[in-house]
């Protein structure tokens, strides 16, 4: 049980900063998702972490002992790298040994110490087999072995899943999760990728330019983005552009969606979930309430995305739950009513369109 706390690191190379003022904590057996898009510097900071990159400034703390200048292998932190990064010439045991070696432990406790983390992840039987003798599954588990054998204090993963194939993807980060949670191990996972960040954190952390732009728990990041980014990157959303009124958001289109507008400055763009736009009869009772036109459909099985266009010219989709039995017919266009809660209209700064 480890806690980790980041304070304002920064990482320059030349004039670019890779990780830009990053403050983060983990808890004691918590797993904090770091979710952001290619390049934003969640590798860097990750590594920054284990200590495998020297940070330009701020501090990194592990179980309140600063480590910002300990050399890896003096900083008790076991990483999953991104290819697994398994030695091809070494076994299995050799591979998960590695980090063992590092640390001057060998011998007889080395040994024990490799067979444990083996049976952790279900690899008793293959400690003599080479890297190339194994799946993918398999050598993700020997890179998650390597990381835990030395008992770590924080648990780095980075996009442990993403060199699996999609139906791997949720068993394996089922299992993960449960390794995790049994040996109440304090974990960073990095990925890009948003239904995985849902899946398996305590708690997510959205970042953008090295910078870190939200964090919360999976419900208040989806149900309350701070910026259109976040709205965006965390599931979909339409968005709408036009203008805040007193009584909510007039669309450039000229649709009016009422929703709580007091205090909300000029400057912001309307979103609303697919899965909050109701269609048909039950939607002429909502507060927000149109006639659109039905531009297309896309048949996805359990749910149909259906493309709205409102007579101004908006585009909406909405995510239509397809059930045996309901009498909605849905038909490229024809005209059908669509409408919202007030609650579920969210105008969110822009900052999609402005450079970060
Ligand atoms: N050694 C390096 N030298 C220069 N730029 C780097 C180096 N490592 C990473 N970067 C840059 O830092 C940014 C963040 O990279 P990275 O941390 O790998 O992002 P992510 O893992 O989020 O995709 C990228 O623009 C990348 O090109
Ligand atoms: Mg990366």
């Amino acid at each position: 049980m480890a806690d980790l706390n980041i304070r304002n690191l920064q990482k320059d190379y030349g004039d670019f900063s890779a990780v830009d003022g990053v403050s983060l904590t983990a808890g004691a057996s918590e797993l904090v998702a770091l979710l952001g898009p290619s390049g934003c510097g969640k590798t860097t900071l990750l590594r920054s972490i284990a200590g495998f990159v020297p940070v330009t400034a701020g501090q990194i703390e592990i179980n309140g002992k600063d480590v910002t200048r300990l050399a890896p292998n003096k900083r008790n932190t076991g990483m999953v790298f991104q290819n697994y990064a398994l030695f091809p010439h070494l076994t299995v045991e050799k591979n998960v040994g590695f980090g063992l070696e590092m640390r001057g432990i060998s011998g007889a406790e080395a040994d024990k110490r490799i067979a444990e983390a083996l049976e952790l992840v279900s690899l008793g039987a293959y400690g003599h087999r080479y890297p190339k003798e194994l799946s993918g599954g398999q050598q993700q588990r020997v890179a998650v072995a390597r990381a835990l054998v030395v008992n770590p204090d924080v648990f780095l993963l980075d996009e442990p899943l993403s060199n699996l194939d999609a139906k791997l993807r949720q068993s394996v980060g089922m299992q993960l999760r449960d390794l995790q949670k049994s040996l109440g191990l304090t974990t960073v996972f990095v990925t890009h990728d948003q239904k995985e960040a849902l899946m398996m954190a305590d708690r997510l952390v959205i970042m953008r330019a090295g910078k870190i732009v939200q964090e919360g728990s999976a419900e208040e990041l989806y149900d309350a983005p701070a910026s259109y980014f976040v709205a965006d990157f965390l599931g979909h959303s339409n968005v709408v552009s036009g203008k805040v009124t007193p009584e909510g958001f007039l669309s450039t289109g000229g649709t009016m969606f009422r929703c709580d507008s007091a205090g909300m400055p000029a400057d912001r763009v309307m979103t609303l979930r697919p899965e909050n736009l109701i269609l048909g009869p039950a939607a002429v009772a909502l507060p927000n309430s149109f006639e659109a036109r039905i531009q297309s459909i896309t048949y996805l099985g359990a749910q149909s995305e259906v493309t709205l266009s409102l007579p101004g010219g908006d585009q909406l989709t909405a995510t239509h739950q397809n059930r045996t039995g309901d009498s909605l017919t849905l038909r490229v266009g024809d005209m059908i009513s669509a409408g919202c809660l007030p609650e579920a209209v969210r105008l969110l700064v822009d900052d999609m369109t402005t450079a970060h």
